[in-house]
């Protein structure tokens, strides 16, 4: 697992920047556009219907020239053709990474191992989409004859994440006859709530699970399975009619009892983060119908054709990688946050989470090495306006750099009196406070008592993107999507990661394991761990009466 590139800090672009850093880092944007009248057209870039203001960055010409330089010192061209190419870039699992497959046209050729992959995705999004159509429309009928009403996806991780993001996203486009709930934790609440209300005869359920194997899915599925035998009187023949796989994993689908002609595939070459424009979108295919669906995915592939074509200079996920590396790397910014001004994107920070972190929080190389600087930073963010009167205090006032997404559409999809223009406003606000701030002499001049003087200051110096679309239709939503898609990948190019395994979730998973029979066994277990695990285990053995 050798590669060719030098060490991060060894490179001279990276030199070159910690050098401009110690020169431009006291620089306020307040004179960084007092000296340029046309700063923000200068960092501002368009395309596939999304419009990024970058200007709000503490950058100059000779920062962009030199995080442009990284990138290509980073062999960031080789990379993104390696993973459209379909070469195992994956290296820790020995896996193409073709997401970007999943969206490709018809006639598109993409080859894994000397196959073509496209014809495969489309037969799976036919596939689904005539499974969407006969449950939208009712011709798909429960057991007892009854139309299905709800629609209930069982799935973790990536397998829930983007799929309850972009039903929450696309609402204003979805079915609304037709129920849709989420059950993705192992507490059994989870899935209690999600099915109170629901009738057994009228609910389909989809697995949603790469591996099939994934405890808390396998539990709900299990759970599911009983709530729907015992509301249906126990017939097993139920299930064919109650129960649909997406998963890559036939021979587990078919042992828990689930015909593998109800399976969606995808191929593993998907990665779990990466699947939700797979058939992992069942449930968003089913919400929005398939001709929305394949809007979707023609909004990602448009960022995808932008990604691999546009020169790096005025490449959208390009520029936000090497933004987020600057700020990461050189202003020693923590975390990023992602504020999305449209509640229908509420979701979103979350999914972003895992895309983000389960792809960028690694401390070795691609070549097994610790790594001398930051990776992934923590994603986090809220809608505004909600989180301006909760932690924008910090964002504006604290003492840590937290760069800020801000996200925001010029129309609203059901128009409301004054609000878009309310939400806009504060949207353009936040973005101008945090980068100008307020000065202690225009704080006094306000005739601001001395003592409160101080507490009244924005330093301001404090930098975000602002992206704007016109409306957010499915195509945005696909192009948003796959924006912060390449945008990790960037990043854990130029990081020089593996950015699509994980393998930081394993071992809490196998001690897990390890503990569940310690936890059930009617006998007293020996157990082994240290003082603590052992002190918790039998502190909860005996609170539940063992
Ligand atoms: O949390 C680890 C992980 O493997 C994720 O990467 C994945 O999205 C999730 O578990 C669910 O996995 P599966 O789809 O195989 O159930």
């Amino acid at each position: 697992m050798k590669s060719n590139l030098k060490p991060l800090t060894q490179r001279a672009a990276w030199k070159a920047l910690t050098a401009h850093h110690k020169q431009v880092q006291k620089l306020h944007l307040r004179q960084l556009f007092a000296d340029d009248a046309k700063r923000g057209q200068k960092f501002s870039v368009e395309a596939a219907g999304l419009f990024l203001d970058y200007s709000k960055n503490r950058i100059t010409d000779k920062t962009s020239s030199l995080l442009l330089q990284l990138a290509d010192e980073s062999g960031l061209r080789a990379k993104i053709d390696a993973m459209f190419a379909g070469e195992k870039i994956n290296i820790t699992e020995n896996r193409a990474v073709l997401h970007v497959a999943l969206r490709a046209p018809k006639n598109a050729t993409i080859l894994v191992d000397g196959k073509n992959v496209v014809p495969e995705v489309h037969a799976v999004l036919d596939k689904m989409a005539a499974f969407s159509d006969r449950v939208r429309s009712g011709a798909w009928k429960g057991f007892t004859g009854k139309r299905i009403k709800n629609i209930v996806n069982i799935g973790i991780g990536g397998s829930d994440l983007g799929p309850v993001m972009a039903y929450e996203a696309l609402k204003h486009y979805s079915q609304r006859d037709l129920v849709f709930r989420f059950v993705s934790n192992v507490d059994g609440i989870d899935f209690v709530e999600a099915t109170h209300d629901l009738k057994p005869a009228e609910t389909l359920f989809i697995i949603s699970s790469k591996t099939f194997t994934t405890l808390e899915t396998m539990t709900n599925a299990q759970s599911a399975r009983d709530w729907l035998l015992a509301g249906l009187g126990g017939n097993v023949k139920a299930v064919a009619k109650h129960f649909v796989a997406v998963s890559t994993n036939g021979e587990k689908v078919s042992a828990f009892g689930i015909d593998t002609a109800n399976m969606f595939g995808f191929w593993d070459w998907v990665g779990g983060r990466y699947s939700m424009d797979s058939a992992i979108g069942l449930s968003t295919m089913l919400a929005v119908g398939p001709e929305n669906f394949r809007k979707l995915l023609a909004g990602f592939h448009a960022l995808d054709e932008h990604f691999r074509t546009a020169p790096f200079a005025k490449n959208l996920p390009v520029l936000l990688a090497l933004l987020t590396v600057w700020n990461t790397e050189f202003f020693g910014a923590e975390t990023a946050a992602v504020l999305p001004y449209e509640n229908y994107l509420k979701r979103f920070p979350a999914y972003l989470q895992q895309l983000t972190m389960e792809s960028n929080g690694k401390h070795v190389t691609l070549d097994g090495k610790h790594v001398d600087y930051q990776t992934g930073p923590i994603y986090w963010g809220e809608p505004g306006t909600n989180g301006q009167h909760s932690f924008y205090q910090l964002i504006h006032q604290g003492t840590r750099l937290i760069p800020c997404d801000f996200i925001a559409f010029a129309k609203a999809l059901t128009p409301l009196g004054r609000h878009h223009d309310i939400l806009l406003a504060n949207v353009f606000a936040q973005a101008e406070a945090l980068a100008f701030g307020k000065t202690a002499a225009e704080v006094k001049a306000e005739g601001v008592p001395a003592a409160l003087v101080p507490h009244k200051v924005f330093e301001g110096n404090r930098p975000s993107n602002v992206i704007l679309a016109e409306k957010l239709t499915p195509e945005i939503l696909g192009t948003l999507i796959a924006l912060y898609e390449h945008n990790v990948f960037v990043q854990g190019a130029i990081w020089n990661i593996d950015s699509f395994d994980q393998w930081g979730v394993e071992l809490g998973k196998v001690l897990a394991q390890r503990i569940v029979p310690e936890l059930e066994s009617k006998e007293a277990p020996k157990l082994k761990h240290d003082n603590s695990t052992n002190q918790l285990i039998k502190r909860y053995r005996k609170m539940k009466g063992l």
